[in-house]
């Protein structure tokens, strides 16, 4: 619990959308966020009402970038925990598996959990993951970037693992 507060701190600070903290209760085992007006990610994308996705997952391609850009990764990307507000603009929640990490393959993974819940629970938006992965490179945050701890992977070399993973996975079933 203290190490998701200190990366919901961490990450707040350096501008990402995440909810911010508002109290944290060591005895009673309690961190108390901000409420995010919105709904996650897979009941938009379950949303018949809602036709052109590719800009929304552009912008969550590129929130996960900045999120990468700080050596943090999720370890959870799943849609329940990435939300959109009201206003269209993507928050990131549930840091209770992220970590600070400078390991390549960490960051290929936070995608690949993408690419297969996208694949899995959302079948009827083809061109979720390309889109995703387009913004992903489009960000500000794209190039190689330093942080405390060593060099974060560029997003192309991210990407390039997520290939990698992708093609393990079919391999070896
Ligand atoms: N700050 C928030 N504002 C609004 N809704 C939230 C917020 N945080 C969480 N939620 C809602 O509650 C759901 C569960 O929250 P969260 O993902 O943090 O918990 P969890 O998956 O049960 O966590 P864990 O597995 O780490 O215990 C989210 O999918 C989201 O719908
Ligand atoms: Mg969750």
């Amino acid at each position: 619990m203290l190490a998701e507060a200190r990366i919901l701190l961490r990450l707040h600070r350096s501008g990402l959308p995440v909810p911010a903290l508002l109290d944290a209760d060591v005895d009673e085992d309690r961190l108390v966020l901000e409420h995010v007006d919105g709904r996650p990610l897979i009941e938009v994308l379950r949303d018949t009402a809602v036709t052109d996705v590719e800009p929304l997952l552009h912008a969550v391609g590129r929130a996960v970038r900045h999120l990468h850009a700080q050596a943090v990764t999720h370890g959870d990307l799943s849609t329940n925990n990435i939300m959109i507000r009201d206003n269209g603009s993507v928050v990131l929640i549930d840091f209770g598996l992220a970590s600070i990490e400078y390991d390549l393959e960490r960051y290929g993974i936070d995608l690949h959990v993408l690419d297969e819940v996208l694949g899995a629970s959302h079948p009827d938006r083809p061109g979720a993951m390309a889109a995703l992965e387009a913004g992903y490179l489009d960000s500000e945050h794209a190039g190689e970037a330093e942080a405390p701890g060593g060099m974060v992977p560029s997003a192309a070399d991210v990407l390039g693992r997520l290939s990698q993973v992708r093609s393990r996975v079919r391999y070896h079933g």
